[in-house]
């Protein structure tokens, strides 16, 4: 991964600027780039969407919206630095016209700003637009100014494994795969670079980091609201697709993975991959003892929701992972919205005591040592321990050793897209998904979206359970639970 060095001078074309993505994330991180020194001044922005903008109000909208979302505020001195170097270009990505405009503004800030030809093209805007996009940046000789490109690629990438597969092929006519930055924003986040950084900066964790010791791992992304004005996309897509695919997998591959060989792109992403390979395909028959859906209780009820949907808002899937560390160890994940709160957390259970040692005693059972990694909210990481209760009776309670990152960082860590944006400006793609880690974990999902379009529906849940009654069945078939992140 990037040390903090400074890329050069580049201008970042998002398409799909007039999307909430832009206003909330992307220009919000690039902001506090800027006012940390971590980017040149001469960095330039190009905002291209349909609406009809010019530079000033594209810019005016973007300062309000920044001072709604960023940790960093504007000021008038920082603005005067940053606000400058905002430009739009309205237009259609499907009308050719678009692509002079483009040209033209580009070319025009290269020679005023010194940006060399360097390109960042982010494309932010509908799914169906990134092969339009790709292609007509390719054919328009809009790739030929001089400096390095790069191409970064939002999420959902495809709805299948064929859909992603034919997305990597067109890319891949125009760009390199070292110039394709796929993003996952799970992966800028902090505490999601620790999980690695914890694994492998300690040498205590690695030996019992298996079979050997691991019962069995529960992660958990779960949100309290719903589907808010996303209704129309999530529709079409469902939590499998929409979290499952991408940041459930993302946090399987950092707990799973063998140590890499280097601290590199590729090193890790090799690792990363064997793991997804690693994962058992269920079948059909598999799946209905795997995989539980659910949709919350108002969601067909939410507008530019079917009355009759049955798209999940909730999915747990057990996997199991075939591979000498994990062989018999389950994963347990699940991911949902409208739930009881909002946790983003990997919890490794590990095995029982062999032998319970105090007959005679009032200790009927002890507690398996549990390693709970907070990754959102109160990040931290907590490990539960059985110790005497203090008397003159042997007595064993359960409590915790904690770790808070506020406590001991304070608060203010950077966003995740400030490190995704910087690594992509920088020729990083740690962070990033490479082609084969998107195609393998299609392929683990695939069968699961085959077995649902055989028909049934997804239960019910009220915003005060953790899913539907079948999420508790799946892991209850092994005599086991899920956590409650609320938990501590
Ligand atoms: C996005 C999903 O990728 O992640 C959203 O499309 C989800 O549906 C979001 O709400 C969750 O991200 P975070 O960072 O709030 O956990």
């Amino acid at each position: 991964m990037a040390v903090a060095r400074i890329p050069d001078p580049c201008i970042i074309v998002i398409f799909g600027a007039s999307g909430d993505l832009t206003s909330r994330k992307l220009v919000p991180a690039l902001h506090n780039l800027q006012a940390e020194g971590l980017i040149p001044d001469e960095t330039s922005i190009v905002g291209t969407a349909r609406t009809n903008y010019s530079d000033n109000d594209f810019s005016t909208e973007l300062r309000e919206a920044i001072a709604d979302h960023s940790r960093i505020l504007p000021t008038d001195q920082t603005w005067a630095d940053f606000g400058r170097d905002i430009h739009y270009v309205p237009g259609d990505v499907t009308d050719e016209g678009l692509w002079d405009d483009l040209k033209a503004k580009l070319t025009a800030i290269d020679a005023e700003r010194g940006t060399d030809g360097n390109r960042v093209w982010y494309m932010a805007t509908l799914p169906r637009f990134f092969p339009v996009i790709a292609e007509a940046l390719g054919k328009s000789g809009l790739l030929d100014s001089g400096g390095w490109q790069r191409l970064v690629v939002e999420k959902p990438f495809g709805t299948d494994l064929s859909s992603a597969r034919e997305l990597n092929g067109v890319l891949s006519a125009y760009f390199a795969e070292d110039q394709i930055f796929r993003i996952d924003h799970y992966l800028g986040k902090e505490t999601v670079q620790n999980l690695l950084v914890f694994r492998f900066a300690n040498a205590i964790f690695e030996p019992i980091w298996n079979r050997r010791y691991v019962d069995h791992v529960q992660i958990t992304v779960a949100e309290d609201i719903g589907v808010e004005d996303r209704a129309a996309f999530y529709e079409a897509i469902g939590a499998l697709r929409d979290v499952g695919q991408n940041h459930l997998l993302q946090l399987l591959t950092l707990i799973a993975m063998e140590p890499p060989v280097a601290w590199d792109a590729d090193a890790i992403r090799n690792e990363k991959v064997q793991v997804l390979k690693a994962v058992r395909r269920w079948s059909a028959d598999d799946c209905s003892n795997v995989v539980a859906r659910g949709q919350y209780e108002d969601y067909r009820a939410e507008k530019n929701v079917d009355d009759s949907s049955s798209t999940e808002t909730f999915v747990a899937i057990k996997l199991a992972i075939d591979n000498w560390r994990w062989a018999g160890v389950p994963f347990y994940v699940r991911t949902g919205k409208k739930l009881p709160s909002k946790a983003t957390e990997v919890a490794i259970h590990f095995q029982k005591v062999p032998h319970l040692l105090f007959a005679h005693t009032a200790v009927e059972k002890i507690d398996p040592n549990v390693l709970v990694i907070r990754v959102q909210p109160d990040e931290g990481i907590s490990l539960t321990f059985g110790t005497k209760v203090p008397g003159p009776e042997v007595n064993v309670a359960t409590v915790d050793m904690e770790f808070d990152y506020e406590t001991d960082f304070g608060s203010g860590s950077p966003e995740a897209y400030e490190r995704l944006l910087l690594d992509c400006m920088n020729g990083d793609a740690t962070l990033f998904t490479r082609s084969d880690e998107i195609e393998q974990a299609w392929e683990i999902i695939d069968p699961i979206l085959d077995f649902w379009r055989k028909g049934g529906r997804p239960g019910t849940y009220s915003s005060s359970e953790w899913g539907p009654e079948s999420a508790h069945e799946l892991i209850r078939r092994d005599d086991r639970q899920w956590r409650d992140p609320r938990t501590r």
